[in-house]
Protein backbone atom coordinates (compact mmCIF):
# COMPACT_ATOMS: atom_id res chain seq x y z
CA UNK A 1 0.00 0.00 0.00
CA UNK A 2 1.50 3.13 -1.02
CA UNK A 3 0.91 6.39 1.38
CA UNK A 4 -0.13 9.46 -0.45
CA UNK A 5 1.83 11.92 -0.44
CA UNK A 6 0.83 16.27 -1.35
CA UNK A 7 3.80 18.51 -1.59
CA UNK A 8 3.48 22.32 -2.18
CA UNK A 9 6.13 23.44 -4.45
CA UNK A 10 6.33 27.90 -3.17
CA UNK A 11 8.71 28.39 -6.24
CA UNK A 12 10.05 31.61 -5.93
CA UNK A 13 7.01 33.00 -4.28
CA UNK A 14 6.00 34.46 -0.20
CA UNK A 15 7.37 36.82 2.07
CA UNK A 16 9.02 35.23 4.72
CA UNK A 17 5.99 36.06 7.22
CA UNK A 18 3.68 34.49 4.67
CA UNK A 19 5.89 31.79 4.09
CA UNK A 20 5.75 31.39 8.15
CA UNK A 21 2.13 31.51 8.76
CA UNK A 22 0.87 29.29 5.75
CA UNK A 23 3.06 26.52 7.47
CA UNK A 24 1.19 27.53 10.53
CA UNK A 25 -2.01 27.60 9.54
CA UNK A 26 -1.65 23.63 7.62
CA UNK A 27 0.38 22.74 10.88
CA UNK A 28 -2.66 23.24 12.51
CA UNK A 29 -5.10 22.25 10.71
CA UNK A 30 -3.51 19.38 8.60
CA UNK A 31 -5.50 16.04 10.45
CA UNK A 32 -4.92 13.38 6.99
CA UNK A 33 -3.28 10.81 8.37
CA UNK A 34 -3.50 8.80 5.35
CA UNK A 35 -1.25 11.75 3.64
CA UNK A 36 2.27 12.39 4.12
CA UNK A 37 3.19 16.19 3.29
CA UNK A 38 5.90 18.11 2.29
CA UNK A 39 6.71 21.48 1.58
CA UNK A 40 9.06 22.93 -0.82
CA UNK A 41 10.23 26.41 0.11
CA UNK A 42 12.52 28.89 -1.21
CA UNK A 43 15.81 28.10 0.34
CA UNK A 44 16.24 31.73 2.12
CA UNK A 45 13.61 30.71 4.65
CA UNK A 46 14.39 26.94 5.20
CA UNK A 47 16.19 27.77 8.53
CA UNK A 48 13.23 29.80 10.02
CA UNK A 49 10.25 26.88 9.04
CA UNK A 50 12.60 23.93 9.83
CA UNK A 51 11.86 25.26 13.45
CA UNK A 52 8.21 24.88 13.60
CA UNK A 53 8.53 21.85 11.24
CA UNK A 54 6.19 19.24 12.61
CA UNK A 55 4.41 16.47 10.92
CA UNK A 56 4.62 18.37 7.73
CA UNK A 57 8.25 18.16 5.96
CA UNK A 58 9.73 21.29 5.08
CA UNK A 59 11.95 20.22 1.82
CA UNK A 60 14.37 22.49 -0.85
CA UNK A 61 13.76 23.36 -4.49
CA UNK A 62 17.12 22.83 -5.57
CA UNK A 63 20.61 22.43 -4.53
CA UNK A 64 24.16 21.79 -6.03
CA UNK A 65 26.00 18.37 -5.94
CA UNK A 66 29.39 19.66 -4.84
CA UNK A 67 30.01 20.09 -1.23
CA UNK A 68 32.03 23.49 -1.18
CA UNK A 69 33.82 25.66 -3.63
CA UNK A 70 33.91 28.38 -6.12
CA UNK A 71 30.52 28.16 -7.29
CA UNK A 72 28.75 31.38 -6.40
CA UNK A 73 25.21 31.60 -5.72
CA UNK A 74 24.94 28.10 -5.01
CA UNK A 75 23.25 25.85 -2.10
CA UNK A 76 25.00 22.34 -1.57
CA UNK A 77 22.63 19.62 -0.42
CA UNK A 78 25.91 19.09 1.89
CA UNK A 79 24.53 22.08 2.85
CA UNK A 80 20.74 21.56 3.42
CA UNK A 81 21.97 18.79 5.17
CA UNK A 82 23.80 20.68 7.69
CA UNK A 83 20.36 23.07 8.76
CA UNK A 84 18.37 19.50 9.02
CA UNK A 85 16.58 19.33 5.33
CA UNK A 86 16.44 16.19 4.48
CA UNK A 87 14.16 16.14 1.29
CA UNK A 88 14.94 17.78 -2.39
CA UNK A 89 13.24 18.37 -5.55
CA UNK A 90 15.41 17.57 -8.73
CA UNK A 91 14.90 17.89 -12.09
CA UNK A 92 11.32 20.33 -12.10
CA UNK A 93 10.63 21.45 -15.55
CA UNK A 94 11.73 25.24 -14.68
CA UNK A 95 14.76 24.21 -13.87
CA UNK A 96 15.13 22.62 -16.97
CA UNK A 97 14.00 24.76 -18.91
CA UNK A 98 15.18 28.13 -17.26
CA UNK A 99 18.33 27.44 -16.13
CA UNK A 100 19.40 24.92 -18.59
CA UNK A 101 19.76 21.91 -16.09
CA UNK A 102 20.77 19.21 -18.36
CA UNK A 103 20.39 15.33 -17.89
CA UNK A 104 24.10 14.96 -16.78
CA UNK A 105 23.37 17.50 -13.82
CA UNK A 106 20.28 16.10 -12.61
CA UNK A 107 21.80 12.44 -12.29
CA UNK A 108 24.89 14.02 -10.72
CA UNK A 109 22.31 15.51 -7.96
CA UNK A 110 20.22 12.46 -7.12
CA UNK A 111 23.30 10.25 -6.90
CA UNK A 112 24.74 13.07 -4.09
CA UNK A 113 20.99 13.42 -3.13
CA UNK A 114 20.77 9.79 -2.37
CA UNK A 115 24.53 9.60 -0.68
CA UNK A 116 23.86 12.03 1.99
CA UNK A 117 20.43 10.45 2.69
CA UNK A 118 18.21 11.99 1.53
CA UNK A 119 14.55 11.50 0.05
CA UNK A 120 14.49 13.04 -3.51
CA UNK A 121 11.04 14.09 -5.53
CA UNK A 122 12.41 13.52 -9.38
CA UNK A 123 10.35 15.52 -11.98
CA UNK A 124 9.74 14.59 -15.19
CA UNK A 125 7.04 15.66 -18.19
CA UNK A 126 6.98 16.58 -21.74
CA UNK A 127 6.45 19.60 -23.41
CA UNK A 128 2.96 20.45 -25.54
CA UNK A 129 5.21 19.96 -28.72
CA UNK A 130 6.30 16.33 -27.48
CA UNK A 131 2.58 15.38 -26.29
CA UNK A 132 1.22 16.21 -29.95
CA UNK A 133 3.85 14.62 -31.76
CA UNK A 134 3.26 11.49 -29.50
CA UNK A 135 7.12 11.24 -28.31
CA UNK A 136 6.09 12.21 -24.83
CA UNK A 137 6.51 8.39 -23.60
CA UNK A 138 10.08 8.19 -25.02
CA UNK A 139 10.92 11.53 -23.48
CA UNK A 140 9.77 10.60 -20.34
CA UNK A 141 11.80 7.71 -20.21
CA UNK A 142 14.85 9.15 -21.50
CA UNK A 143 14.49 11.57 -19.02
CA UNK A 144 14.23 8.45 -15.87
CA UNK A 145 17.09 6.77 -17.93
CA UNK A 146 19.17 9.52 -18.21
CA UNK A 147 19.68 10.74 -14.59
CA UNK A 148 17.71 8.46 -12.04
CA UNK A 149 17.85 4.57 -13.33
CA UNK A 150 21.67 4.56 -12.54
CA UNK A 151 20.71 3.95 -8.76
CA UNK A 152 20.75 0.68 -7.04
CA UNK A 153 17.39 -0.60 -6.21
CA UNK A 154 17.50 0.22 -2.36
CA UNK A 155 18.38 3.90 -3.49
CA UNK A 156 15.29 3.94 -5.46
CA UNK A 157 13.24 3.85 -1.90
CA UNK A 158 14.02 7.23 -1.49
CA UNK A 159 13.20 8.13 -4.50
CA UNK A 160 9.41 9.92 -5.32
CA UNK A 161 8.60 10.28 -8.97
CA UNK A 162 6.58 13.33 -9.87
CA UNK A 163 4.94 13.38 -13.73
CA UNK A 164 4.58 16.78 -14.38
CA UNK A 165 3.40 18.09 -18.05
CA UNK A 166 5.09 21.12 -18.92
CA UNK A 167 2.05 22.18 -20.73
CA UNK A 168 -0.12 21.76 -17.39
CA UNK A 169 1.93 23.83 -15.12
CA UNK A 170 0.57 26.74 -14.22
CA UNK A 171 -1.74 27.14 -17.00
CA UNK A 172 -4.77 26.22 -15.50
CA UNK A 173 -4.75 23.47 -18.67
CA UNK A 174 -4.47 20.35 -16.61
CA UNK A 175 -3.92 16.71 -18.21
CA UNK A 176 -7.48 14.77 -17.53
CA UNK A 177 -7.51 11.90 -15.02
CA UNK A 178 -6.56 9.27 -17.82
CA UNK A 179 -3.94 11.22 -19.30
CA UNK A 180 -1.92 11.02 -16.29
CA UNK A 181 -2.80 7.81 -15.19
CA UNK A 182 -1.36 6.25 -18.57
CA UNK A 183 1.43 7.66 -17.85
CA UNK A 184 2.09 6.79 -14.68
CA UNK A 185 1.17 3.55 -15.51
CA UNK A 186 4.01 3.85 -18.37
CA UNK A 187 6.45 5.21 -15.71
CA UNK A 188 5.56 2.41 -13.62
CA UNK A 189 5.89 -0.46 -16.05
CA UNK A 190 9.39 1.39 -17.05
CA UNK A 191 10.22 0.67 -13.30
CA UNK A 192 9.21 -2.85 -12.82
CA UNK A 193 11.41 -3.64 -16.23
CA UNK A 194 15.02 -1.87 -14.75
CA UNK A 195 14.08 -3.12 -10.95
CA UNK A 196 11.23 -5.48 -10.72
CA UNK A 197 7.59 -5.81 -9.79
CA UNK A 198 8.20 -5.12 -6.11
CA UNK A 199 10.19 -1.81 -6.52
CA UNK A 200 7.49 -0.87 -9.46
CA UNK A 201 4.82 -1.12 -6.14
CA UNK A 202 5.52 0.10 -3.67
CA UNK A 203 7.55 3.61 -5.83
CA UNK A 204 5.05 6.44 -5.43
CA UNK A 205 4.33 8.63 -8.56
CA UNK A 206 2.75 11.90 -8.21
CA UNK A 207 1.13 14.32 -10.65
CA UNK A 208 1.82 17.85 -10.65
CA UNK A 209 0.47 20.30 -13.33
CA UNK A 210 -2.71 23.05 -12.25
CA UNK A 211 -3.71 20.49 -9.41
CA UNK A 212 -6.61 21.94 -7.31
CA UNK A 213 -9.09 21.63 -4.76
CA UNK A 214 -11.28 21.24 -8.19
CA UNK A 215 -9.84 18.23 -9.46
CA UNK A 216 -7.58 16.49 -6.73
CA UNK A 217 -9.85 13.97 -6.17
CA UNK A 218 -10.55 12.67 -9.20
CA UNK A 219 -6.56 12.21 -9.91
CA UNK A 220 -6.04 11.18 -6.30
CA UNK A 221 -8.28 8.34 -7.22
CA UNK A 222 -6.60 7.10 -10.42
CA UNK A 223 -4.76 3.40 -9.37
CA UNK A 224 -1.18 4.52 -10.68
CA UNK A 225 -1.30 8.22 -8.83
CA UNK A 226 -0.24 8.42 -5.56
CA UNK A 227 -0.33 12.10 -4.71
CA UNK A 228 0.54 15.43 -6.13
CA UNK A 229 3.27 18.34 -6.48
CA UNK A 230 1.54 21.46 -6.31
CA UNK A 231 2.47 24.81 -7.28
CA UNK A 232 -0.27 27.71 -7.27
CA UNK A 233 -2.37 25.76 -5.27
CA UNK A 234 -0.33 25.39 -2.33
CA UNK A 235 0.16 29.11 -1.76
CA UNK A 236 -3.37 28.92 -0.12
CA UNK A 237 -3.89 27.30 2.75
CA UNK A 238 -7.44 26.73 2.31
CA UNK A 239 -6.89 25.06 -1.10
CA UNK A 240 -4.00 23.12 -0.28
CA UNK A 241 -5.58 21.52 2.70
CA UNK A 242 -8.75 20.46 0.32
CA UNK A 243 -6.00 18.90 -1.83
CA UNK A 244 -4.40 17.43 1.15
CA UNK A 245 -7.97 15.72 2.09
CA UNK A 246 -8.52 14.60 -0.88
CA UNK A 247 -6.05 12.38 -0.86
CA UNK A 248 -7.66 8.95 0.55
P1 LIG B 1 1.15 24.36 -10.75
O1 LIG B 1 2.70 23.96 -10.61
O2 LIG B 1 0.38 23.52 -9.76
O3 LIG B 1 1.09 25.82 -10.46
O4 LIG B 1 0.75 24.03 -12.16
C1 LIG B 1 3.10 22.64 -10.37
C2 LIG B 1 4.61 22.57 -10.31
O5 LIG B 1 5.28 23.29 -11.06
O6 LIG B 1 5.18 21.81 -9.51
Amino acid sequence: MRKKIVAGNWKMNLSLEEALSLQDEINKTYSNENCEVILFSPSIYLTELKKNETKITIGAQNAFPKDSGAFTGEISIAQLKNIGIHHLLIGHSERRSLFHEENELLKEKVTVALEKGFQIIFCVGEELEDREKGTYKDLILNQLKDSLFHISTDDLKNVVIAYEPVWAIGTGKTASSDQANEVHAFIREAIEEKYGKLSAAETRILYGGSCKPENAEELFEQPNIDGGLIGGASLKANDFLSIINAAK
